[in-house]
């Protein structure tokens, strides 16, 4: 039905930054792993050779440090409001990830209202800053080669394993999943169904339309 109505979900300031950040993530993933692994070997031709997938590698990190600053200077409102929701944890997120085995496989469970982010997307918020913050923290520290490679090499590798789990599972959940797949708008064109939103974030949407009602907004 074409009556749908939307509503808006994330600045084009923060897709930008999310769409930056992912492919940057990506190409550090890649290039990162032919220093510590051999099964991606073929794709070293496609640098050169491994010294310059290790160029590629330092320039898509620069790429991602860029969509780290770029919101927090542009959106700093939006991503203060990110890092309060993710960070307070209430029951119905443990409710959530109590569900999350379910609902990953696809099956609807009844779960209670979720605020902005619903539990899963919490935790795979909170995943992300603290090993992108030590992903950046590390990869500098290697570049300008302030601290022996020996501690910071497994400490960086460490801290990007965990964040590719997390990353599979995230985009299986935004590309696949038939329970969250209609998120991805949110990411595209900025806006979700008004359904979408209800049935999903419950606790934001009575948040948004009652204080519509009250504001008169
Ligand atoms: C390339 C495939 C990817 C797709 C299709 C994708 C899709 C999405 C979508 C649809 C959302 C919004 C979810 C919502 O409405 O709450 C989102 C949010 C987010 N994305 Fe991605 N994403 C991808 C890659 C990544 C990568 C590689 C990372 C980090 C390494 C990442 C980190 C995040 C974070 C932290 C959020 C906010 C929390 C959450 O929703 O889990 N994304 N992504």
């Amino acid at each position: 039905m074409s009556d749908k109505r939307m509503v808006k979900r994330f600045s084009a300031v923060v897709r930008v930054s999310h769409w930056m950040y992912a492919v940057s993530f990506i190409t550090l993933g890649l290039t990162g792993y032919l220093l510590y692994g051999s099964a991606l070997d073929w794709m070293i031709p496609l640098f050169g050779s491994q010294e310059g997938a290790m160029v590629v590698h330092r320039v898509a990190a620069v790429f991602l440090i860029i969509a780290v600053v770029l919101p927090l200077l542009m959106r700093p409102r939006e991503v203060a409001a990110w890092l309060s929701e993710v960070f307070n944890f209430t029951s119905a997120d443990v409710a959530f990830l109590k569900a999350f085995p379910a609902k990953f496989i696809g099956v609807k469970v009844e779960v209670p209202p979720q605020g902005f982010y619903n539990g899963g997307e919490k935790i795979n918020s909170i995943i992300q800053i603290v090993c992108g913050l030590g992903l950046i923290t590390s990869g500098l520290f290697l570049w300008l080669a302030a601290v022996p490679p020996l501690i910071m090499y497994p400490l960086h590798a460490l801290l990007m394993a965990i964040a590719v789990a997390s990353a599979i599972g995230h985009v299986y959940l935004a590309l696949l999943n038939p329970v969250s797949n209609e998120a991805i708008r949110g990411m595209i064109a900025g806006d979700i169904s008004e359904k979408y939103m209800k049935e999903n974030h419950g606790r934001w949407y009575q948040e948004v339309f009652k204080a519509r009602k009250g504001g008169g907004a």
